[in-house]
């Protein structure tokens, strides 16, 4: 097992994988990270459902684009759930405000379902597997997903977790330095331009040079891409569907 340090520090996105099945000692230690996951009020409003059917990923593919789903050994997918909450609370005759319509329910179910995701990714790490997040398993097409996972009402798919035997080793991608990400006793307050345009130049040399195929995206106006691409995600409409009406 790789240390903490190298676990986190070497950690990268691994999209290739061999046809190697993962052994069941370590799902076994991956399930029971993931069940020691801090949640709010230790409420563990997530689930995960694990997908090895290789038909099921067929279809999660199809509808995702995400090639890692087909050929990875698991594919997870992390899920706020307040499902479980309320069958429990309906069954002991106590009534649960429509927690699920607020902003901060939201927040709640998508920060334990992704601690979950963090918890189990490093552990995959640790043990030497590869790993990669699949965000397009919230966006890509929320309804035909939830339908595929037989989702109950509260249950509101977040992300998707690729984990298979390594079959590619990317160089790790460079990040924001200490400086921009760890502000001190409070925000920052002087002029970030120059520090960004430095990353910015970082990310572009990286994307020209790194190992498999190169482009000429930069930082900045390739994040900012995706976010113009995720401006046409009907997000709020697939919540609703989902039993979560935010109202507040
Ligand atoms: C919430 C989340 C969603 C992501 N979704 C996808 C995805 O759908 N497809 C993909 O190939 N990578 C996805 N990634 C991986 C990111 O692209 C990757 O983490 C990022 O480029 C940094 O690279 P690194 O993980 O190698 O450090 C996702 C990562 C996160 C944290």
């Amino acid at each position: 097992m790789k240390s903490v340090k190298d676990t986190l520090l070497q950690r990268r996105s691994i999209r290739r994988y061999e046809r190697e099945p993962i052994s069941d000692e370590q799902m076994r230690l991956i399930y029971d990270t993931i069940r020691n996951t801090p949640t709010s009020y230790n409420g563990q409003q997530f689930s995960v459902i694990d997908v090895t059917d290789a038909d099921t990923k067929i279809k999660l593919y199809e509808l995702t684009g995400q090639k890692q789903i087909k050929t990875c050994s698991h594919f997870m997918l992390f899920l706020a759930d307040y499902n479980k909450i309320s069958i429990l609370a309906e069954a002991k005759g106590i009534d649960v405000p429509e927690f699920t319509d607020t902003a901060d329910g939201l927040i709640v179910g998508v920060v334990d379902a992704s601690l979950a995701m963090m918890s189990a990714l490093t552990m995959a790490v640790s043990l030497g597997l590869g790993a990669c997040c699949i965000g397009y398993a919230r966006t890509a097409a929320p309804q035909a997903i939830s339908e595929l996972m037989r989702l109950p009402q509260g249950v509101f798919a977040v992300c998707g977790l690729a984990i298979g035997v390594p079959r590619e080793l990317p160089d790790l991608k460079p990040k924001q330095p200490q400086s921009l990400l760890i502000h001190h006793d409070a925000y920052r307050q002087d002029d970030m331009t120059e520090e960004l345009m430095a990353y910015d130049t970082d990310v572009t040399r990286y994307n020209a040079t790194r190992s498999g195929s190169k482009s000429d995206n930069d930082w900045c106006g390739h994040i900012v891409s995706y976010y113009r691409e995720a401006m046409g995600y009907e997000m709020l409409a697939a919540l609703r569907e989902r039993g979560f009406d935010i109202k507040k």
